[in-house]
C-alpha cells in the first residue's frame, strides 16, 4: 500500500470548447465549418448546461479539485466587447464548484481563440499580448475572489507545433518561423498576464493566487542508443520539455508548475539533419508497449523521469493533465494506477507533487481527432448526452477517497 499526504488535490480536467458545445465565436469552430478537422464540435457534452450534474458526478467520485478553462471566445466575442452574461455564467460555474467542495484550477487559453483576434493574426501578431492581457483581466476582476489556481495557457508548444508547424490546426500554417514568433508571444502574455493576476490580489488584498501554465512533457526515449538518437533526445527534451519552463522560471512567473504527460517519443534519427534529429520517430514498433487508442505508447516510467528533472526547479508541480483514450477500460485503470505509481516514486525521491488531474471527466471532443477517442472517467452518449461513469472511475475514487493505492505489496 503506498499513501498520498492528505491535503493531496485529486480530480480530473476538461476545456471548455472540448465540452461545453456551440462555441460559435470561435475560430476553431469557423475551421469546423469550413470541412475541416475530422468532424464538428456541434454540442460537444453540453456541459455549458449540464454543468452542475457534471460536478456532481465528480463530487460522488471524490474529487476534490476540477480544472475547467474559461472560453475566450464566449467572453469577449467581439474585439473589446465583454459579455457580462457569460462572466456571470462562469461565476455561477465557480459557484458550483464550491458548493461541492471542489477546488477550481481555472485555465485562461486552452487552443481556442476568438475569431476576431486570429482574423487579426492571432498570436502572431505582437499586440496578442496586450490583447490577452486585456481578457485576463476582466477575466480576473469578475472570477479572482473565486480563484486559487490559475493557468494561463495549456500546452504552448503543442499548440504552436500542431497550429503552425504541421498545419493540422487551425490557421494550418507550416511555418518555423511563425511558431517561433507564437510561441515568443505566447511566453510573454503569460509573464504579462502572471503579473497582473499577483497585482490584482494584491491590491484587493487576497491571498496571494498560484498561477502557472499546463505544459505539455513528453518522455523521449532513444530507440537504439547511438551518438545521433543520443543528440536528438537531448536537443528534443530541452527544445521542447524545458526551454519553454526555463525562461518563464528565469522571469520568476511561475508559482508551481502544471505537467500534462501522456506517452514516450521513441526516438530514431534516421540523420543528421536538424529535421530529423527534431521530429524522427521510431516506425517499427521496436520494443512495443501497450498503447491508448490513437496509438501512444503507455509509459509510467517517464513521468516519474520527468517529474525527478523537475526537482530542479524547487517548485510544487501539479499533475495537470494525464489520462488515456481506451475502449478497455480495464487498460485505464492500469494506467492510472501505473501513473500515481510512478508519481508516489518521484515523490520518495523529493519531488514536490501536490495533485493529480484525470484527463478528462469526461469524454469529450479530442479536436481534429474527434469524438472517437474516449478519455473520460465518466463515459458519455452523444445521441442522448446521458453520462454513465465507468468502473475505473469508481477505483480512482476510493484513491481520492483513502490517498492510498494498492501497490500489490503489504
Ligand atoms: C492534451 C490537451 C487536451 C486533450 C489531451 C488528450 O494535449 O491539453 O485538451 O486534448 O491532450
Amino acid at each position: 500500500m503506498i499513501e498520498f499526504p492528505k491535503d493531496f488535490l485529486w480530480g480530473a480536467a476538461t476545456s471548455a470548447y472540448q465540452v461545453e458545445g456551440e462555441n460559435s465565436n470561435s475560430d476553431w469552430w469557423e475551421w469546423e465549418k469550413r470541412g475541416r478537422g475530422k468532424e464538428p464540435s456541434g454540442q460537444a457534452c453540453r456541459h455549458y448546461e449540464l454543468y452542475k450534474e457534471d460536478f456532481d458526478l465528480a463530487k460522488s467520485l471524490n474529487h476534490n479539485t476540477h480544472r475547467l478553462s474559461v472560453e475566450w471566445s464566449r467572453i469577449e466575442p467581439q474585439e473589446g466587447v465583454f459579455s457580462d452574461k457569460e462572466l456571470a455564467h462562469y461565476q455561477q460555474v465557480l459557484t458550483a464548484l464550491r458548493e461541492r467542495n471542489l477546488k477550481p484550477l481555472v485555465t485562461l487559453h486552452h487552443f481556442t481563440n476568438p475569431v476576431w483576434f486570429s482574423r487579426i493574426g492571432g498570436w502572431e501578431n505582437k499586440r496578442s499580448i496586450d490583447y490577452f492581457l486585456r481578457y485576463t483581466k476582466r477575466v480576473v476582476e469578475a472570477l479572482g475572489n473565486q480563484v486559487e489556481y490559475w493557468m494561463t495557457i495549456n500546452e504552448p508548444l503543442v499548440y504552436a507545433y500542431h497550429a503552425y508547424i504541421l498545419g493540422v490546426w487551425p490557421p494550418e500554417k507550416k511555418s518555423v518561423f511563425a511558431a517561433r514568433r507564437v510561441s515568443r508571444n505566447l511566453a510573454r502574455s503569460h509573464i504579462a498576464s502572471y503579473r497582473l493576476i499577483h497585482r490584482f490580489y494584491k491590491d484587493k488584498g487576497y491571498p496571494a493566487p498560484k498561477v502557472s501554465i499546463a505544459k505539455n512533457m513528453q518522455a523521449f526515449v532513444a530507440c537504439q542508443d547511438t551518438l545521433r538518437n543520443r543528440l536528438a533526445v537531448g536537443l528534443r527534451d530541452r527544445g521542447f520539455n524545458f526551454d519553454f519552463l526555463n525562461c518563464l522560471a528565469r522571469n520568476r512567473s511561475l508559482d508551481y508548475i502544471g505537467v500534462n504527460y501522456y506517452s514516450r517519443n521513441l526516438v530514431e534519427a534516421l540523420n543528421w539533419g536538424v529535421r530529423s534529429l527534431c521530429v524522427d520517430t521510431c516506425q517499427k514498433n521496436h520494443r512495443p508497449l501497450k498503447k491508448n487508442s490513437l496509438g501512444w505508447d503507455i509509459y509510467p516510467e517517464g513521468l516519474y523521469q520527468l517529474l525527478v528533472k523537475l526537482k530542479r526547479y524547487n517548485l510544487p508541480i501539479i499533475v495537470s493533465e494525464n489520462g488515456i483514450c481506451t475502449e478497455d477500460d480495464e487498460l485505464r485503470w492500469e494506467y492510472i494506477s501505473s501513473h500515481l505509481l510512478a508519481i508516489h516514486r518521484a515523490m520518495q525521491e523529493g519531488s514536490q507533487v501536490k495533485g493529480y488531474l484525470y484527463w478528462s471527466l469526461l469524454d469529450n471532443y479530442e479536436w481534429d481527432k474527434g469524438f472517437t477517442p474516449r478519455f473520460g472517467l465518466v463515459e458519455v452518449d452523444y445521441n442522448s448526452f446521458t453520462r454513465r461513469t465507468r468502473e475505473s472511475a469508481r477505483k480512482f475514487a476510493q484513491v481520492c477517497k483513502s490517498a492510498r493505492l494498492d501497490n500489490g505489496i503489504h
